[in-house]
């Protein structure tokens, strides 16, 4: 058994899968550890839709095609407007990153757009799960969803099962919501594609940074 610094090492968001699906008791353990996610009040407010087989393809080809379609995000939790300073240039460093190690430079912003849609296919996963938290709870129903959303990857990586969190797969909450005629109350957060990665892909080849401690800590006593 490995300890958390391990399993925060070893996880990574991969973004090309193998087409091998991973059995249901091992989602089912997975599915287990991240239930014991603490939550203010214990409300627990997570729920999740999650799709393998058939079902992937379709929501993904539906997605697809929207999101090429050029229709615009109305996500029911508003993205970012714009990113400025060091959080500009964190996501510049962590983009480059991802466009490199598929030699994709600065100026060929066709193939980066054509890779971004990627995000709306799984990047090939077998699996994706939507995570939805109820209109009430409000931002401290999305902050439980967050830790939910970190415990699941966290038990995913220690099954020996890759994953990436999908903010994109929230783009478009009203076509999730008629696929799954999910009420209005349910609002979409975020998406988890999961499976086994290709670990020889270059774009599971790179690793990201994280600021150091001076960076974070505002020490007090
Ligand atoms: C809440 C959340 C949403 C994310 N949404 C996306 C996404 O839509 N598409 C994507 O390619 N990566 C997405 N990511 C992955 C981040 O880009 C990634 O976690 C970050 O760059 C750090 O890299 P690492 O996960 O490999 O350590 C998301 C991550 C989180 C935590």
């Amino acid at each position: 058994m490995t300890g958390i610094k391990d399993t925060l090492a070893a996880r990574f968001s991969c973004r090309q899968y193998l087409p091998k699906p991973v059995p249901r008791e091992t989602i089912e353990s997975i599915l287990k550890t991240a239930q014991m996610t603490p939550s203010w009040c214990n409300t627990q407010p997570w729920q999740i839709i999650l799709l393998s087989g058939d079902e992937v393809g379709r929501l993904g080809q539906k997605l697809h095609e929207h999101a090429a379609s050029g229709a615009h995000a109305k996500p029911d939790f508003e993205f970012p407007a714009r990113y400025e300073g060091i959080y500009r240039d964190r996501r510049k460093v962590c983009g480059v990153q991802l466009y490199q190690s598929l030699g994709i430079g600065k100026e060929e912003r066709a193939k980066a757009a054509q890779q971004a849609l990627e995000n709306f296919r799984f990047f090939g996963a077998p699996h994706v799960l939507l995570i939805t938290t109820p209109e009430e709870l409000g931002v401290y129903g999305a902050v439980d969803c967050g830790l939910y959303i970190s415990n699941l990857i966290l038990a995913a990586c220690e099954h020996g099962v890759d994953s990436i969190a999908q903010a994109a797969l929230a783009s478009y909450p009203d076509v999730l919501r008629a696929h799954f005629n999910t009420p209005t109350e349910r609002k979409f957060l975020c998406g988890i594609a999961f499976g086994y990665g290709d670990h020889d892909h270059p774009i599971n080849n790179y690793r990201t940074e994280r600021a150091d401690l001076d960076k974070v800590v505002d020490w007090r006593g």
